[in-house]
């Protein structure tokens, strides 16, 4: 979700005077030191709505901290207390980096460095081996259910890139920030603590050749295909952030409350991801609680569109995902105290007796508060769940621990007598409620094929999504481009003339200079798109012609200048966002400044004319240069 730039300056500016003035005395060391900054850390103002917009959207377009001086103070203060002036003009290497974090882009890998990530093949395959070894070997501080802790570690994976959200690219399991505050204390990711520990070992084995998050993820992988289930391929090079900083926002948190609050938990609106904070997607047991299907149906179809999957992409996840495992709620009294509580050793479980191996664990064990498996094979992969889902009659049942399930019985016509021990969630029974729901359960029950594959595409695109383009996937692994990180063609062979293109645009200038801010305007409005949370957006790709960038409120008239820009840069094949490049750099050009880059745009944005920005509104910009050739 782009941020409201146009109504930015005024906010920023009054936020200056309150945020910067008096100086708090913890900070006035930093602002004497003119790192503003890093004052506006601090608590405090923390709390300022308007100081945490202008942080969001310097991280969201990736400035790191320079940017937020720009915001706040306007470009003449920027040029005077910035350490580095424009970001792009100082040799800044955190151009990937959070603020708060070391964080590289991909292309800084260490590839096959000792001391840090190899994503040779020779490396892979010794991490699989460990980890598929790892699943069977279990330990007495967390028994494996049916001797194989494949699902959990499926769950894992899934909890660490299902935070994902489309709305602003915050979440998902690049950063592996499922290992820290708030992440790691969600109810829903209860007892996934002894999953990280049972992944250490390895981990501590590889060091840097492989992230945690990368760990994770292909874990999570080696999970499935270990057990007979279909996967597309892996796409490595996550990096760790050291901190959960940047899931402060998915909440529980202040900031969360500031900046996407949730009236009610359990019907949480967008931009938030997840129906309820705390949980993946949905409640399990239905709209706030409510044991309600046909409730939970559409509420599953608007969570899981807000992660950008369709009904196919959900009910194959969904029904994929619990071919394996078990949910756990053999312990009425709960799990035990969460990790803000307890800290060091969370979810230490209540039930059994205190002497035994097995307290807290194994029979004893509480996670969700359900119990019981969704397949009469747990570890091996199947259609059984559509088909069982189909089969029987669904009823509700108590688990041991009081939350309402479903358990099968037989239909009117049946002709078996046994009825197999599974259960259900309210989840799950919903997606016989809905027809297009029921219709896909129908098509995976009849056609294990057509379940691999939807299966194996959407479980690529839930895990792979947050790392954004193509060009972030390293390793050995790696499947062709997919729809969903919207592929580019390739480079034409032959170069466009960008001399040529700079040549036309001058010659638009020299004939009517009055375009130069818009054509400034252009540049920015296509670059200022990206987002550093997922690596979506920016001008690579020229998605300002289409809808809904060309829709826009403050794209307004700007598809006629991009016609001008899109006939000087024709005739010699330069793409089009050369043209925008161009456009926005020559114009500052022929203004008399040294070439710059995206910072300074922002100040010819600002002092573009009114009058020719009532122009462009009112689609009053002539379209003079159509005889241009070069
Ligand atoms: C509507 C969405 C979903 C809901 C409400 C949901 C809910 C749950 C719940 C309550 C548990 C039990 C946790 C426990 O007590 O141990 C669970 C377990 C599990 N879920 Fe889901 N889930 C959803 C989607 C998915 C997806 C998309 C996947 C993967 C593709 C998945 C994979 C698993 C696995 C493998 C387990 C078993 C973990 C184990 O055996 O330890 N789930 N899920």
């Amino acid at each position: 979700m782009g941020a409201d730039l146009s109504t930015r300056p005024a906010d920023i500016l009054s936020h200056l005077a309150h945020s910067c003035s008096p100086p708090r005395s913890s900070h006035n060391e930093a602002t004497r030191n003119g790192d503003i900054e890093l004052a506006l850390l601090e608590p405090r103002a923390r709390s300022n709505r308007g100081v945490h917009q202008v942080r969001k959207v310097c991280f969201e377009t990736n400035m790191g901290r320079t940017c937020n001086l720009v915001w706040l103070a306007g470009f003449a203060l920027v040029a005077r207390t910035a350490s580095g002036g424009c970001p792009f003009l100082s040799g800044q290497k955190d151009l990937g980096s959070r603020i708060g974090g070391e964080r590289l882009l991909s292309g800084d890998h260490d590839d096959g460095h000792e001391g840090g990530a190899d994503y040779s093949r020779e490396t892979y395959e010794a991490i699989q081996a460990d980890i598929v070894s790892m699943f069977v070997d279990s330990k007495d501080f967390w028994p494996a259910d049916f001797g194989n802790y494949g699902p959990l570690f499926i769950r894992l994976a899934w909890h660490c890139a299902g935070s994902y959200r489309a709305s602003d690219g915050r979440g998902g399991c690049d950063g592996g920030r499922i290992r820290f505050f708030p992440e790691h204390g969600w109810a829903d990711n209860t007892n996934l603590d002894k999953a990280l520990t049972l992944l250490q070992p390895i981990k501590l084995k590889y060091g840097d050749a492989i992230s945690w998050a990368d760990l994770i993820t292909l874990t999570g992988d080696m999970a499935i295909s270990s057990m007979g289930g279909p996967i597309l391929g892996f796409c490595a090079g996550r990096q760790d952030d050291d901190s959960g900083y940047d899931s402060l926002e998915l909440g529980p948190t202040p900031e969360q409350e500031a900046t996407a609050p949730c009236a009610v938990n359990g019907t949480c609106e967008l931009p938030l991801g997840t129906s309820t904070v705390g949980l993946i997607y949905v409640n399990p047991g239905g709209p706030m609680g409510v044991p309600d299907p046909e409730a939970s149906a559409p509420q599953i179809r608007e969570v899981f569109s807000r992660m950008g999957m369709n009904d196919t992409e959900t009910v194959a996840l969904i029904g994929g995902g619990h071919a394996f495992g078990k949910v756990h709620g053999a312990c009425p009294s709960g799990p035990g105290p969460d990790p803000f509580d307890a800290p060091e050793a969370p979810w230490p479980g209540t039930c059994g007796d205190p002497d035994s191996a097995t307290f807290g664990r194994a029979e004893n064990t509480f996670t969700s508060g359900f119990e019981g498996a969704w397949t009469e094979e747990p570890t091996v992969w199947d259609n059984s769940y559509f088909v069982d889902l189909l089969e029987y009659d669904w009823i509700q049942a108590e688990s041991p621990a009081g939350n309402i399930q479903w358990i099968p019985v037989l239909k009117e016509d049946a002709t078996e007598t046994d009825v197999p021990d599974i259960i259900m969630l309210t989840s799950d029974v919903a997606l016989l409620m809905d027809p297009e729901y029921l219709a896909i359960v129908e098509e995976f029950a009849a056609d294990q094929y057509a379940l691999d594959i939807a299966f194996s595409n959407a479980w690529y695109k839930l895990v792979t999504r947050d790392m954004g383009p193509h060009s972030r996937c390293v390793g050995t692994d790696v499947p062709p481009p997919q729809e969903f990180q919207l592929p580019l063609a390739d480079t034409p062979k032959d170069l466009p003339s960008y001399s040529g293109a700079k040549e036309a645009i001058g010659r638009i200038l020299s004939e009517e200079s009055t375009y130069a801010p818009l054509f400034v305007t252009l540049a920015y409005q296509c670059a200022s798109t990206f987002r550093s949370t997922d690596y979506m957006g920016g001008c690579n790709g020229a998605r300002i012609r289409f809808p809904p960038q060309s829709e826009w409120a403050s794209n307004a008239g700007l598809s006629t200048v991009a016609q001008m820009v899109a006939l000087a840069g024709r005739p010699r094949s330069s793409s089009f966002m050369t043209g925008l490049g161009y456009s926005g750099s020559y114009t500052e050009d022929d203004a008399g400044h040294p070439w710059r880059h995206l910072c300074d745009y922002n100040g010819f944005r600002l002092s573009t004319p009114r009058s020719i920005r009532r122009r462009l509104r009112q689609g009053r910009v002539r379209l003079p240069f159509l005889h241009i050739s070069l």
